[in-house]
Order: C-alpha cells, then structure tokens, then sequence
C-alpha cells in the first residue's frame, strides 16, 4: 500500500522525462531509435514499462519498440551496475590475454552464472571488441576511464579502489 505512495511520484517524473524527449524527437515513428538511444541515455537502460510508454504515444504496437530495441545490440532491457566495466577482448586485446582478465572479474565480483551485473548493482561486466586504444592492449574501461596494459593484479586493484571508495 505504501509503496504505491512512493512509486506514483517516480513514475510521473520518469515519464515527464520521456515526453520531453519524445518531444524534442517531434513525437516521430520514424525517430524511435534515437528516442530510444535518448531514453537509454537518461535511465541507462530501457525499462520495460517507459518502452511500453513510448509506444503508446507515439500510437504504435509495443511490439514495433520491442523490436527495435532488442534488435540493436547497444540497447540495454536490464539495468546496469553503478560502474559499467568493459573488458576489449577484440583481437589485440584478446591475444594479450583479456579473457584473463574477464575470469579474474567474474571471480572478484563473484558474479553468478549468466549474470552479467552484481546483485548490488554496482558493478556490470561486459566484453566489447576494440575500443581504438589497440597500443594500450589489454584495456579495460569502467565507465568513462581508458585503462591500459592491464593484469588480472591491477584490474582487481582497480576495483578494490571502487570498492574502497564505495566503502565497503
Ligand atoms: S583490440 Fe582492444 S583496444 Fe583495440
């Protein structure tokens, strides 16, 4: 019953947040992937209830949204860690051995079995192929921050640091 109390106000402010960007797209159909890439921008994922939202005002089925963005793989339906750390295992990286690195997240985030965020949501592990920083194999990037020739010691370091300065 309370909790109806807390989410009413959240869902109003999430969804005012989504008519103005569907509102700086024109209200377009045609504008619904960059309605979606804005949208994912401000959540930092799609929420399956604001997709739901967007196709009703745009007047199209769910099921034309859902497509689009299970289509495009930089779409997210899940929400994402507090840090996104993202392993290049493209081909330099990969034979400078980012699958070590890969194993040694997955080990300290004590990430479970085909789960790619910790049950805190503060941390999402994710592989992506070559982020142009090749010189700098293997890299890793949490968030917005390049980190280079990294080991399994200093990326376990690094998220020693966050959860250090996350306090825990
Ligand atoms: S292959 Fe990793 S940065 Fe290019």
């Amino acid at each position: 019953m309370c909790s109806n109390v807390v989410e009413a106000p959240q869902s109003a402010r999430q969804f005012a947040k989504v008519l103005q960007i569907l509102a700086s797209f024109g209200n377009e159909e045609a504008k619904l992937v960059p309605i979606l890439q804005a949208v994912q921008e401000e959540y930092r994922y799609l929420p399956e209830e604001v997709m739901t939202f967007v196709a009703t005002a745009l007047g199209v089925p769910p099921a034309r949204v859902y497509g689009v963005a299970t289509f495009y793989g930089h779409f997210a339906l899940e929400p994402k860690g507090k840090y996104v750390v993202r392993v290049c295992d493209g081909t330099a990286c990969h034979v400078k051995g980012s699958q070590n690195l890969v194993e040694t997240l997955r080990d300290i985030l004590k990430l479970p079995e085909g789960k790619k965020t910790t049950p805190d949501m503060l941390f999402t592990l994710e592989t992506v192929s070559c982020l142009g920083a090749c010189g700098l194999a293997p890299a890793v990037v949490i968030n917005e921050d390049v980190h280079g020739l990294m080991t399994p010691e200093s990326t376990a370091a690094l998220i020693e640091d966050i959860r250090r300065e996350e306090g825990l």
